[in-house]
């Protein structure tokens, strides 16, 4: 079978590539001709554990290919995705203009029967709308299905072949069946629902993660107050099976190009519907104000901040990804000049992107070099390298021992016994 991507973004360049690895042959398509001739050369834009090597075999043994022509990409296949960006707008809206013009192109090269699958995260309704913008230029039989992705970013590879569902909304079992058989290798719980339902369960998802992360995020806040340890209170809730340990870890909230974006759509879609979804605004102030504790806490230490020196450990909005976008430590970074701090950052590999972000600052390309010298170091993103620095020999080249440990990546007590003043979120 043959499956065409359109859209070679991080969802459309890792769906394109698992499917080919699978066994299919797919054809991605992009309309930035740049990209693709890169592509073609095994240049991947995104940095992702295992995806150029993915890319590079499955190119050579033929089974994945790029183009920028829509008769190539649309011709002999029989599923086409769309996986174009939805952006968020000023608005909170998703901008849902790149999937229309998606739609408009495919339809345009459409002869026989396909599933076009929707896999960019977009607003309920939005199925039916490029069902109707087909329907304008192809009389023919065709079906659209919603099939939400889940990928993480730094793991998306592994959550591609090994997820904890597949979903397809669709409206026909015919389409039902084609998209079950193109899952068919991998296992797990596929399930199938009506259009609507699939749209919202993705947004759904990522909207309670989100919330999960901001209720734990309110906890430690009253941790600080009570003298709890917000740790211990995360490990004693994460064990009644009904709750979960995952996503309850506590720290400057979220970021990414996912959680913000898709919470305040979900708000926004709510609100468009004449439904006021109050906790989800919750949700979000907590987020934004969930920035602000570090700063708070570097105060705490060191009174005020002006001209003071201070080291950012980690740029990217999470661990394992180049990715700074709604980046906590970008926001902090943003705070601290409100400060009039003097700032030097280092992270493993998101400095190219966050130099796109901030100026002002010093970036560094080393973590001691970072902490060397300056008064206070703020730990703004959870890579595990952080453990592994050195923190003795960091003690002794700071020019004052103190750590705002955002993340809670570091043993309080190790830092203790070392010398440091360690504060950090909830504990
Ligand atoms: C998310 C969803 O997990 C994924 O299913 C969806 O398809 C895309 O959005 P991603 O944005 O890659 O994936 O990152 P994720 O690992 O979910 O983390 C999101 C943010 O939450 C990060 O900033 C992370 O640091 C933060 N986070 C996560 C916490 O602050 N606490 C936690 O316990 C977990």
């Amino acid at each position: 079978m043959k499956i065409s991507v359109i859209g070679t973004g991080y969802v459309g360049l890792v769906t394109g590539t698992c499917l080919s690895e699978i066994g299919y042959q797919v054809i991605c398509l992009d309309i930035d001709e740049e990209k693709i001739t890169r592509l073609k050369e095994g240049i991947i834009p995104i940095y992702e554990p295992q995806l150029k090597e993915l890319v590079i075999k499955n190119q050579e043994a033929g089974r994945l290919s790029f183009t920028t022509s829509y008769a190539e990409a649309i011709n002999d296949s029989a599923v086409v995705f769309i996986a174009v960006g939805t952006p968020a707008r000023e608005d909170g809206h998703a901008d849902l203009s790149y999937v229309f013009q998606a739609a408009e192109s495919i339809a345009q090269e459409m002869k026989d029967y396909k599933v076009i699958v929707d896999k960019s995260t977009v607003p309920v309704g939005t199925g039916e709308k490029v069902k109707s913008i087909i329907q304008k230029h192809y009389s023919g039989s065709f079906d659209v299905v919603s099939c939400p992705e889940f990928l993480r970013e730094g793991s998306a590879i592994e959550d591609f072949m090994k997820p904890d569902r597949i979903v397809v909304g669709a409206q026909s079992t015919k389409a039902v069946d084609i998209m079950f058989d193109i899952f068919k290798p991998i296992e797990t719980e596929k399930i199938s629902t009506n259009l609507a339902s699939a749209e919202l369960i993705k947004y759904a998802s990522n909207a309670f993660l989100a919330t999960k992360i901001s209720f734990i995020n309110e906890i430690s806040n009253i941790c600080d107050l009570v003298g709890a340890n917000v740790g211990e209170v995360a490990y004693g809730m994460g064990l009644d099976q009904r709750i979960g340990s995952s996503f309850l870890r506590a720290g400057v909230g979220y970021g990414g190009s996912c959680f913000p974006k898709d919470v305040s759509a979900l708000k926004q879609m709510a609100g468009h519907n004449g439904y006021d979804f109050k906790l989800l605004k919750a949700v979000i102030e907590v987020n934004n104000d969930q920035r602000a504790v570090v700063i708070k806490k570097a105060k705490e230490a060191l009174k005020s901040l002006k001209g003071k020196n201070i080291g950012i450990l980690g740029l990217a909005f999470k661990d394992n990804t180049d990715d700074v976008r709604e980046s906590a430590a970008i926001d902090i970074i943003n705070l601290l000049q409100k400060e009039k701090a003097q700032i030097t950052a280092y992270d493993p590999i998101a400095t190219k992107n966050a130099e796109k972000l901030i100026s002002g600052i010093e970036f560094s390309d080393s973590a001691y070099a970072a902490c060397h010298d300056k008064d206070l170091v703020i730990i703004a993103t959870e890579w595990p390298d952080f453990k592994e620095l050195d923190w003795e020999k960091i003690k002794d080249k700071m020019r004052n021992p103190c750590v705002v440990d955002g993340r809670n990546l570091l043993d309080q007590n190790k830092m203790r016994e070392i010398g440091f003043q360690y504060l950090s979120i909830g504990r």
